[in-house]
């Protein structure tokens, strides 16, 4: 298969369904980002259109890197292609494009001439462009475009017969639009193939797919292997009414599906990006790919399958490991009613707290119920639930002080059961003298494993800055995992005794 083709639209067909087309100085940069996403073909603009397109397509030509083709669009009348010709043909590799529908209905209703007129016309037209750019640049080459290809049915011998003219006239590459969907991919494809069939070997076919239907880009990635070489794509699928070819869409879908693409897809993320800001159109939430939802998950099966392969290339819920079009690994995790324990687990973890799964299997029904009434629940809310839940359970015990009264000797206050209690212990720091204290006030019990984690003071608001994980063996044995957060280290280990007393003694 021949390399796909990637001829870029955004700053023509893009740019004109705009509310506000973009001046010089914005196409330049958006032709800088097209420079670093590689694209092979850019068509800077319709230099007929208006003096300031005309300027900006000059500008750009000048500025076109090595290996570029630049493209200007023309009507199929000299006027249009003089136009072109005077603004982009000094590029290194110039285009001129012009195009003439042949579609029976718009021959009929819009021009209201005869097919062999516009036939005619367009063969008159390439002949034209190729004659002139030629004179002033050996390079240059002509596309044509039948507008309204996807329209031509019932015509498709004629279009074939004028397109193998039109080949003879000087035409190197001819662009079958779908100027407007309206038939099913399949459909579209075997059109392609019969003008791809017919024509020689080394005319370069290309696609124009509009997405009225939303099918644009199965379109073009099934044309490509249809062999159609040239894809015509806009950034953001912009484009008149519901817009054009998706670029990113297809770099990617091309590559999933093994082929070598020459563009740099991680930046298509960035790029994305700055084309929403520029064009004021936003990327909607759930855009494929670049949507700000595109890597979300909130059903409980989905966040399991996504949390198991979130280091994996090949990911249970995603088509892509996001850095390949440069975006951030991490794939959201929504928490709402649909969700399931591990969201919770991997939420809390996430912020910084330890839990373990049984915890979050504790903690689900309640986050859920919550969720039930407010929808999706931020880390925030969650998190509170886990201190209610988890960190601050209330039982038979309160902690009320401790004070050293010597190096190894320890005073505790504690209420049971709302009872005061001061008892002394001894020990090697306050965790070895709290439990003294607590066996010499009747309650002894084993410690089987301590860690302290240093905690991010932000995420807390609360000022702490500590957090004490202390398991003691529970009456049949089991390990109870005590928990506690504090600004004090040691005051933290004695509320995550407490913590854990509560869970054994309920
Ligand atoms: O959609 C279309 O047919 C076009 C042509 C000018 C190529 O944009
Ligand atoms: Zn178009």
């Amino acid at each position: 298969m021949k390399k796909p083709f990637f001829y870029d639209i955004t700053l023509r067909d893009g740019n004109q369904s705009l509310k506000k087309p973009w001046q010089l100085h914005e196409k330049q940069f958006i032709f800088e980002k097209l420079h670093e996403l590689n694209v092979q073909a850019v068509e800077v603009g319709f230099p007929a259109s208006s003096h300031m397109d005309f300027e900006a397509c000059k500008t750009l030509s000048d500025m076109a890197w090595d290996g570029l083709v630049v493209s200007g669009l023309a009507r199929a009348v000299q006027s249009d292609i003089d136009s072109a010709i005077k603004s982009i043909g000094h590029a290194k590799t110039p285009r001129i494009h012009t195009f003439l529908t042949l579609s029976p209905f718009h021959m009929k209703y819009v021009l209201n001439k005869e097919p062999q007129y516009c036939s005619k016309k367009a063969v008159e037209a390439v002949e034209y462009a190729y004659n002139q750019i030629k004179k002033i640049n050996p390079n240059a080459q002509i596309q044509f475009s039948v507008e309204h290809f996807g329209d031509c049915g019932q015509n498709l011998d004629f279009v074939i017969d004028t397109l193998k003219k039109i080949v003879n006239a000087g035409a190197s590459v001819i662009n079958l639009p779908n100027t407007v969907e309206r038939t099913r991919p399949a459909t579209f494809i075997n059109m392609i193939e019969q003008v791809k069939n017919a024509l020689p070997d080394d005319v370069i076919i290309s696609l124009h797919n509009h997405n009225d239907l939303g099918m644009a880009t199965a379109t073009t990635v099934e044309g490509y292997f249809a062999g159609a070489v040239q894809l015509e794509c806009c950034l953001n699928g912009l484009g008149e009414r519901a817009g054009n070819t998706d670029f990113a869409q297809v770099a990617v879908a091309l590559h999933n599906n093994g082929i070598d693409v020459p563009v740099n897809l991680e930046k298509i993320y960035e790029t994305s990006v700055i084309i929403s800001q520029m064009s004021k159109v936003k990327i909607y939430e759930k855009a494929p790919l670049v949507g700000p939802e595109a890597l979300a998950h909130r059903s409980g099966i989905h966040q399991d399958g996504a949390i198991k392969t979130k280091d994996m290339d090949f990911g249970a819920y995603r088509p892509i490991k996001p850095s390949l079009i440069g975006r951030d690994d991490d794939e959201k995790i929504g928490f709402t009613s649909q969700s399931g324990k591990t969201a919770v687990f991997e939420i809390i973890n996430n912020a910084g707290y330890q839990i373990t799964i049984d915890e979050a299997v504790r903690l689900t029904p309640i986050v859920k119920e919550i969720s039930e009434k407010k929808g999706e629940l931020g880390t925030d809310e969650i998190l509170k639930v886990y201190f209610s839940e988890i960190l601050n359970v209330k039982g038979a015990f309160e902690f009320v002080s401790f004070k050293h009264l010597s190096d190894d000797k320890f005073k505790l206050a504690f209420k049971f059961k709302n009872d005061l209690k001061e008892v002394e212990g001894c020990g090697n720091g306050p965790l070895d003298a709290c439990l003294d204290a607590l066996k010499n006030a009747g309650f002894p019990r084993k410690l089987s494993f301590y860690k302290q984690y240093a905690l991010d003071e932000d995420k807390l608001g609360s000022g702490a800055n500590a957090m004490s994980v202390i398991n003691l063996v529970g009456k049949g044995g089991e390990e109870i995992i005590g928990r506690a957060i504090d600004q004090n280290t040691a005051r933290a280990n004695v509320k995550a005794i407490f913590n854990a007393l509560n869970q054994i003694y309920k």
